[in-house]
């Protein structure tokens, strides 16, 4: 992958590959796939936050709220100041957060992965840990919500890959050639 060394924060760090989008998708298998296939690091944005708190990312919203959840979540990406740059698989709802943003766009490239509200849906239609779509598991609701979300992934993305009728290996090749 080349570097970037004007968006590393200091001289040694490598810069961050950020995968936002919606839920379902496939920002984790990617992110899993990226990993092994460039032999680098990886970050699972929910997975941290939920080892650190001891609960589930259902039980935070519940107990303490969704701004309490993304404070958790702005603070984790500052903290990835400090790390060594790897592929970071953000929670749906990162980039809402402008700030969060800034810190993205500061530490790596952003690439957003995209698909159609009905694959969405068939994606994560079985999922019980998304309090987001408790109650809105259809596929109107998800396009409803997709609509409303749509400007803040433009504004963060730097990159664009759509993911649908793709298996995760071609996103992870498709990537591969777009950032080297
Ligand atoms: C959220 C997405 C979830 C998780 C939380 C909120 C969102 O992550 O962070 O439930 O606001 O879109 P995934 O995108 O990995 O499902």
């Amino acid at each position: 992958m080349k570097t970037s060394p004007q968006k590393a924060t200091h001289k040694d760090q490598q810069p961050f590959v950020f995968l936002i989008g919606f839920m379902g998708a496939g920002k984790s298998a990617v992110a899993s796939g990226l990993q092994k296939r460039l032999s680098i690091d990886r970050i699972e944005m929910d997975r941290e936050i939920e080892l650190g708190e001891g609960m589930t990312i259902p039980e935070i919203f519940s107990k303490k709220g969704q701004e309490y959840f993304r404070d958790l979540e702005t603070g984790l990406l500052k903290s990835l100041e400090t790390r060594n740059g790897c592929v970071v698989s953000c929670g749906g709802g990162a980039i809402l957060r402008p700030e969060n943003v800034r810190i993205m766009k500061a530490l790596g490239r952003i690439l957003w992965l995209t698909a159609s509200p009905v694959t969405i849906w068939e994606r994560v239609r079985f999922s019980d840990n998304r309090p987001l779509l408790k109650g809105r598991m259809d596929p109107e609701s998800i396009r409803q919500m997709m609509e409303e979300r749509r400007p803040a992934y433009e504004r963060a993305a730097d990159l664009i890959i759509d993911t649908d009728q793709k298996s995760v290996d071609q996103v992870v090749e498709e990537i591969i050639r777009m950032i080297e």
